[in-house]
């Protein structure tokens, strides 16, 4: 397994990352157990979680992935040699985690300095730990003063709640402006960003909700200011080896689930993918993560599993070396 050191901070991760969407959300912490301990035995660390985790789920809530992950640091006491990522500021309808519960109107959480300690306190006490290590702001919220956010992340910080600081589905615009407000005031700056990223490039004119795709601009803003790219969602739901979910993006409405991925360059590009992934003899799905993590700089992929075959392939992923050759095809 590869590790990496995310933007200019001291924080190393593994190269990959395990998406904590499904954590908590069945009858028992046995399949979160299971999996968190095999992802951990292949070399991983980094673990990916947050607050709203996963409120769709009516059986299980939000919070319940949270919660998962801190019963089995808390089982296995390993909490020292896992990097626990979490997110907070998404807006979500307010299930109380039973199904006979259901939803209040959504919950406005946004980025409001008070919001940003309370919500941390709370993810705090699920996780049972005494510090965050990444502490993402889940999604932008463009009516709380920047210098508001900021200073919310510097209380938490300089606290010792959270080591380090990162957003999601943010635009690098918005990414710069902070940083420079953090800057000037010398509060801790967002060292990655968590986006929609993947081989194939997003589709124009598709409403995105909350969840922003990534984009030349971000990559090259994120080069040449030391910030990580996170890219969630990189195997398109498995639709890369799977022809008849070939875009998926699971929670966007048709039909721009359907088209999301399906832009102009589209089919050279997956031609291209299906050519290098036969001559190395792995998958597409496989080639789409090696292509992340032998990107200069690397992206550190977040991905999910639902079988330990799909989990070891994912993990041998990461070691794959690409030749310059074959990263200049991929990339043109
Ligand atoms: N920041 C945000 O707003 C945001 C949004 C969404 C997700 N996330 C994070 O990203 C994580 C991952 O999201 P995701 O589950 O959508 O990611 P994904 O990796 O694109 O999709 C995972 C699915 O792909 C299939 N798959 C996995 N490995 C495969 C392989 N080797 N070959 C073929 N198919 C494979 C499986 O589908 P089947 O089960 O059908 O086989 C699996 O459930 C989440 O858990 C969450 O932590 C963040």
């Amino acid at each position: 397994m590869k590790y990496v050191t995310l933007g200019d901070s001291d924080l190393r991760v593994s190269a990959a990352c395990l998406g904590g969407a499904g954590f908590g959300t069945q009858a028992t912490d046995e399949p979160t157990f299971h999996q968190l301990d095999k992802f951990f035995e292949l070399g991983g660390t980094f673990v990916d979680s947050a607050n709203m985790y996963s409120w769709w789920v009516k059986t299980a809530g939000a919070g319940c992935s949270e919660s998962s992950l801190g019963r089995w640091m808390k089982a296995r006491g390993n909490r020292d040699k896992v990097v626990v990522a979490t997110k907070m500021g998404m807006p979500h309808p307010a299930f109380a985690g039973s199904a006979m519960n259901a939803p209040t109107a959504a919950v406005e959480k946004g980025l409001r300095r008070a919001q940003i300690i309370e919500e941390c306190d709370k993810s705090l006490r699920r996780l049972q730990t005494d510090h965050i290590d990444l502490y993402y702001t889940h999604a932008d919220d463009r009516t709380t003063p920047i210098e508001e956010t900021m200073a919310g992340f510097e209380v938490v910080v300089r606290t010792g709640k959270v080591r380090q600081i990162a957003v999601s589905n943010f635009a690098a615009w918005r990414i710069a402006q902070s940083n420079a407000v953090a800057r000037t005031r010398a509060f801790p700056r967002y060292v990655a960003v968590q986006q929609h990223q993947t081989y194939l490039r997003p589709n124009p004119g598709i409403d995105w909700l909350h969840n922003l795709p990534g984009s030349e601009e971000l990559t090259d803003f994120c080069k040449s200011e030391r910030v990580t790219i996170v890219a969630y969602s990189p195997l398109l739901m498995g639709g890369y080896d799977r022809p008849e979910r070939r875009w998926g993006v699971g929670w966007l409405p048709s039909p721009d689930r359907e088209r999301a991925y399906g832009g102009p360059d589209a089919d050279a590009r997956l031609a291209t993918l299906e050519s290098v992934a036969k001559e190395i003899g792995v998958t597409n799905s496989q080639l789409v993560l090696a292509w992340m993590v032998n990107s200069t700089p690397p992206v550190v992929p977040l991905f999910g599993a639902s079988s330990d075959a799909q989990l070891a392939m994912n993990m041998a992923a990461i070691d794959i070396k690409l030749m310059p050759e074959q990263m200049a095809r991929l990339n043109k």
